[in-house]
């Protein structure tokens, strides 16, 4: 193998090997940010576009309302970072409110929506200097040189709904070091709700957000040598109460045997893949976590009918 090839291997590598171990576990699992390819975001794109998905319009309102106050708070030397960007369409409202700014940093997994991403801002905004850096947002990040500035952090789409206790602490620990003291960081977050609301966002009725999820299988099928036949799985949405999100799952509708890279994995009829969860939080459950890691909430924004939230926080 030649040097070149190292970091598509690497990927590779790393992807069958959460695959496998996801798949070997009693209740089948599959990491959520491998739904992110290409095809996989561009699915996303068209789901916040669908009427039963809220969250987008909603933290999109809320950003517009109080831009003056939001990026008053955010000064005129912002470097802003922004983890799992997708297509940065709420970025947009920053920057068309900022007078000033260092340079933005966009960090996602999903490499070639990232590089179209940033190339589309570049041509809407010539004098902005965009960082793309291809990564996971879990791992250690490895940014480029960047120029000096205030950094801050913005983490939109209640990404961070799609985190466990554990992860969210690794992760605001980890924003914490990256951004500096004195930083801010600027998160969207889904809030509690009935599941009247809830169940038809993720399980809309063009069925696009059943396509993302069966992405998944498609991708492990091109990029892992598998056979996931995609007429045999469907997507199922739960609302489990008790630990208050929403759960994707793709379900075998028939008892079959799938072959990943010779590997040979059983599925009963009616078992599911555990594919995603999207929590759904209260303000109160979220502070404990913001100051065990050094966070404190500074401003809070939401709309009329408490759908979703916009905080500011602050580092100590
Ligand atoms: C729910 S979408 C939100 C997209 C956009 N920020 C928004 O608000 O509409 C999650 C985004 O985070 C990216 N992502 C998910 N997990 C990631 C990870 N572990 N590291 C980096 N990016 C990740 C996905 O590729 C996707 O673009």
């Amino acid at each position: 193998m030649d040097g070149s090839d190292a970091p598509e291997q690497s990927h590779l590598n790393e992807f069958l090997a959460d695959v496998v171990d996801g798949l070997s576990k009693p209740q089948k699992t599959l990491a959520c940010r491998w739904l992110y390819d290409e095809a996989g975001s561009d699915l996303f794109e068209q789901i916040t576009e669908l009427p039963e998905y809220y969250p987008t319009r909603t933290e999109i309102s809320i950003l517009n309302q109080h831009a003056d106050e939001i990026v008053s708070a955010l000064g005129d030397d912002a470097l802003l970072i922004e983890y799992g960007a997708g297509a940065s369409t709420k970025t947009r409202i920053l920057l068309d409110n900022l007078n000033a700014i260092a340079g933005y940093v966009p960090i996602d997994v999903s490499e070639a929506f990232l590089l179209y991403t940033a190339e589309t801002l570049r041509r809407d905004y010539p004098k902005l200097d965009v960082f793309p850096v291809v990564g996971n947002f879990m791992a250690e990040i490895d940014l480029p040189e960047l120029p000096s500035g205030q950094r801050v952090g913005f983490f939109p789409g209640s990404t961070i709904g799609n985190l466990s206790d554990d992860e969210i602490e690794s992760f605001l620990n980890g924003a914490r070091s990256l951004l500096g003291d004195d930083s801010r960081f600027l998160i969207g977050v889904d809030l509690r709700k009935s599941p009247d609301i809830l169940v038809p966002a993720y399980d809309d009725a063009a069925g696009v957000t059943a396509a993302f999820n069966l992405n998944l299988l498609r991708r492990i099928n091109s990029e892992l040598d598998a056979n996931f036949d995609l007429t045999c799985f469907t997507h199922e949405v739960r609302w489990n109460d008790e630990a208050s999100r929403i759960e994707m799952h793709l379900v075998s509708i028939c008892d079959q045997d799938i072959t990943i890279a010779d590997q040979s994995f059983h599925f009963s009829a009616g078992e599911t893949i555990h594919t995603e969860n999207s929590r759904k939080f209260s303000i109160e459950t979220l502070t404990p976590v913001f100051e065990k890691t050094g966070w404190t909430i500074t401003n809070l924004w939401s709309d009329p009918g408490n759908l979703f939230a916009v905080l500011l926080l602050t580092a100590e």
